[in-house]
């Protein structure tokens, strides 16, 4: 398969580059190489290179500037892919674009399902939002695949985050009252290179199996990495950030599993192999 990947900078990017460059013929463009807010630079660069697939990796997923930066993360949450799936629909390309978690408000006592109604609460997440719509409005082959708090190597990161503070710090406060699916770069590209190959196209959720919140996730990191760290418990309101989060966004591959089994680990198996892979 032709396949051409952009924002390839990127976290998740980067690691579907290392796991798919010796299968396929992989077309990689960073931002530099191609801006995805603008429409006809997206066109000639999918014209010009005529792949099967195009994977958007791009994003503006700083979630609390997001809350000043308004047309910025627009502009690359719905622009972008909204370039994007109209030259792939002109070139018959299918297209692949991520979105989060976050579309959800966190209020859902059990795990979302990819059909439940979404409901946005900050700017990131809305302009996200904006961006499935978009796709699903001009574009006919697609996948859009929903992930959780990323964890991919290179890449700014919680497990990175964690491993960091407890080299500058003696003392660490994390979150107890948020709680998610850590989902690691990995398993997303093992996942996705069996789904692509489907041709089954629509809405997926994938991410790590088991759930946890924040705190928990810190202690699994430090517990793997075999760090006596003093881990302190605090809660979103004495955490206060400018945007606002979901509290409990725990995201079942409902569709994943009906079309090809949910292969996702738990994300604590996958932590272990992603810190034993750590260069
Ligand atoms: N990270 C998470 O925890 C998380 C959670 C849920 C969903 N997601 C979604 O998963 C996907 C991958 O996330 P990630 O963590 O791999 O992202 P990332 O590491 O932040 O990478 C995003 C890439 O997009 C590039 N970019 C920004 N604006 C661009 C533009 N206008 N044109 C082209 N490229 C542009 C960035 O380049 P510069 O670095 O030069 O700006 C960067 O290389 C995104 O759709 C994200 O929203 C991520």
């Amino acid at each position: 398969m032709k396949i051409m990947i952009v924002g390839s900078g990127g976290m998740l990017a980067r690691e579907l580059a290392r796991q798919w460059s010796t299968r396929h013929d992989l077309i990689a463009l960073t931002r530099q190489e191609l801006d995805v807010s603008a429409l006809e630079n997206v066109r000639r660069a999918v014209k010009l290179h005529t792949p099967d697939v195009v994977v958007n990796c791009a994003a503006y997923n700083r979630v609390d500037d997001a809350e000043t930066h308004i047309e910025d993360a627009y502009r690359v949450n719905a622009l972008g892919p909204r370039n994007l799936a109209i030259a792939a629909e002109e070139q018959n390309a299918a297209l692949v674009h991520f979105s989060t978690d976050y579309v959800f408000d966190g209020k859902k006592t059990s795990p979302y399902l990819e059909y439940d109604a979404v409901n946005p609460l900050g700017v990131y997440a809305k302009s996200k939002v904006a961006g499935e719509t978009a796709v699903r409005d001009h574009c006919t082959r697609f996948f859009l695949v929903r992930v959780a708090w990323l964890v991919g190597h290179g890449g700014r990161n919680f497990v990175e985050a964690m491993l960091h503070a407890a080299k500058e710090k003696k003392a660490v406060s994390v979150v107890t009252d948020q709680v998610g699916t850590p989902t690691f770069c990995a398993d997303v590209a093992r996942a996705l290179h069996t789904l692509l190959e489907t041709r089954a196209f629509g809405l997926y959720h994938m991410t790590g199996n088991g759930s946890c919140s924040w705190f928990e996730f810190a202690e699994g990191i430090f517990r793997q990495a075999g760090l006596n760290v003093a881990l302190t418990p605090t809660t979103m309101a004495a955490y206060a950030r400018p945007a606002p989060r979901p509290a409990s966004t725990i995201l079942r591959n409902l569709m994943l599993e009906l079309t090809v089994g949910d292969t996702m680990p738990h994300w604590q198996e996958s932590l272990r192999e992603y810190l034993s892979t750590r260069g």
